[in-house]
Parts: C-alpha cells; sequence; structure tokens
C-alpha cells in the first residue's frame, strides 16, 4: 500500500499541498481528481522524490521512502509516467523503451509483455518517437514506464489530448495491469467518466487538499463529478 501523510509542500511563498493524506491500497487502481492547478503533479513529483517536501512522509509497503532520490524510488518498485509524456523525441521507439530498464543490470531489450501490451508500439519500434501520435507517444511512456518492473505505477493525465478510441485501449490496459499482474495503480485524471469506469477507489484533491475518497463504485453516489467540474 502506498501511504501518503500530512504532506506539505510550498513554491516559494505559496502553499502548495495542505496535509495531504490519502492510501492508494495494494493491487488496486486508485484515482486522485482534481481540477486544473489544484497541485495534482506536484503531489506526484513529492511521490517520485523530483521535489522536496517541506514536511510529511511517503511510505511504499510500510517502507518510508522520504530520504530517497528518484533512482532509489524507482528502485524500490515506483514507476512514474509524467504529464506530456515527455518521451524522447529524435530516439526510436525501442530505445525510448530500453531507457527505461536503465537502471536495471544489462536490459536485454524489450521484454515480450511491453509489445503485448501494446501491439503498436512492436509494429513501430524502429520508428523515432516524435513521429507517433499524442496516443501511441502516451503507450511509449507508460511502456517505458513498466520496463523497470514496477509495483506501483503512477500515471499524471494520461488520457490528456488522447483520441478516444486509444483512450479505451489505455483504460483496459491499466486494468489488466491491476487484475492479471497484479500491479497497483495510482491514476491522476480530470476525465470523470474514464476514471470511474476503472478505479477500485478513488480520492479528490481541491487546492492542496484532500477532500473525498471511497470506494470507486460510490463515485456517482457522491457526485464526485460535480467536485472535479469547472
Ligand atoms: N515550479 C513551480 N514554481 C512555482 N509554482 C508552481 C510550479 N509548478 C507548479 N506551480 C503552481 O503550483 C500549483 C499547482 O500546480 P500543479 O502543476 O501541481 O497542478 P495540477 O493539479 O497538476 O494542474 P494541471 O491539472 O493543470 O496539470 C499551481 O498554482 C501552479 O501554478
Ligand atoms: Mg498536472
Amino acid at each position: 500500500m502506498l501511504e501518503v501523510d500530512k504532506l506539505n509542500q510550498y513554491y516559494s511563498g505559496s502553499h502548495i499541498l495542505r496535509d495531504v493524506s490519502f492510501v492508494a491500497p495494494a493491487g488496486r487502481l486508485t484515482t486522485l481528481l482534481g481540477r486544473n492547478g489544484v497541485g495534482k503533479t506536484t503531489l506526484l513529483r513529492c511521490l517520485m522524490g523530483v521535489v522536496p517536501v517541506r514536511s510529511g512522509s511517503v511510505s511504499w509497503n510500510g517502507q518510508p521512502l522520504d530520504k530517497l532520490p528518484p533512482y532509489e524510488r524507482v528502485g524500490r518498485g515506483l514507476g512514474y509516467v509524467p504529464q506530456g509524456r515527455e518521451i524522447f523525441p529524435r530516439l526510436t521507439v525501442e530505445e525510448n523503451l530500453l531507457i527505461g530498464a536503465a537502471g536495471k543490470p544489462a536490459p536485454k531489450g524489450v521484454p515480450r509483455h511491453i509489445y503485448q501490451l501494446f501491439p503498436v508500439l512492436e509494429d513501430m519500434k524502429q520508428r523515432r518517437g516524435g513521429d507517433l501520435s499524442g496516443g501511441q507517444q502516451q503507450q511509449l511512456a507508460i511502456g517505458r514506464a513498466l520496463m523497470s518492473e514496477p509495483e506501483l505505477l503512477i500515471l499524471d493525465e494520461p488520457t490528456e489530448g488522447i483520441q478516444p478510441n486509444i483512450i479505451q485501449d489505455i483504460g483496459r490496459t491499466l486494468r489488466r495491469l491491476v487484475d492479471e499482474f497484479g500491479m497497483t495503480v495510482l491514476l491522476v485524471e480530470q476525465y470523470y467518466d474514464f476514471a470511474r469506469a476503472i478505479a477500485d477507489h478513488y480520492a479528490v484533491i481541491t487546492r492542496g487538499e484532500i477532500v473525498a475518497s471511497g470506494d470507486g463504485r460510490d463515485m456517482d453516489a457522491r457526485n464526485v463529478r460535480e467536485m472535479i467540474s469547472v
């Protein structure tokens, strides 16, 4: 289980995360929903150790991560798919994937299951990353994060700017990672219907504070859509 306890973070004078506490249960898909600018990406960057936290703690399977740099958090089983994908446009698809395994001793090519999850990446493995469509680049970013064999996969708005048919594929793939591979997923989203369709558990963040959380099946009844609509 991922446990986030009373996290506080500031950018210069402004208080961005305010005593943020929530859990993402192991082997489940948790969605964290919030409008633009409420601190979702900042929170994920704190989970990965990319930005420092002022106070509070993050632990994974009972082990505190707070003192670890990002690469050691990857070593402890965290995988991160950043907002905007951040693939390397001039490298091939295969090279982009192999970079995801750079922390592993002598990666021997791309494992079968990655191409089985994303057949399009195998078809296009010699193309440059920058030549892929936005949706294909998103699949590449997820595939790259899977190369480090994470136990906890963290995704920042993977549906942003992506065509609907690929969004459906991504949703099915995330469910498979949980149901077939036993992975834990933390999905940050603003697209309610997508998150509602696949989440086991949810939390809502507004202006740096967690204001609701619960079972994914209760999202409609608890008016979560209204909490994040503008
Ligand atoms: N590097 C930074 N320096 C100063 N302020 C920042 C920085 N990054 C983000 N902010 C501010 O912190 C707040 C939270 O930003 P953040 O990117 O975490 O929000 P978000 O929920 O991910 O938004 P979005 O839905 O648009 O991705 C915003 O007010 C933003 O302007
Ligand atoms: Mg963001």
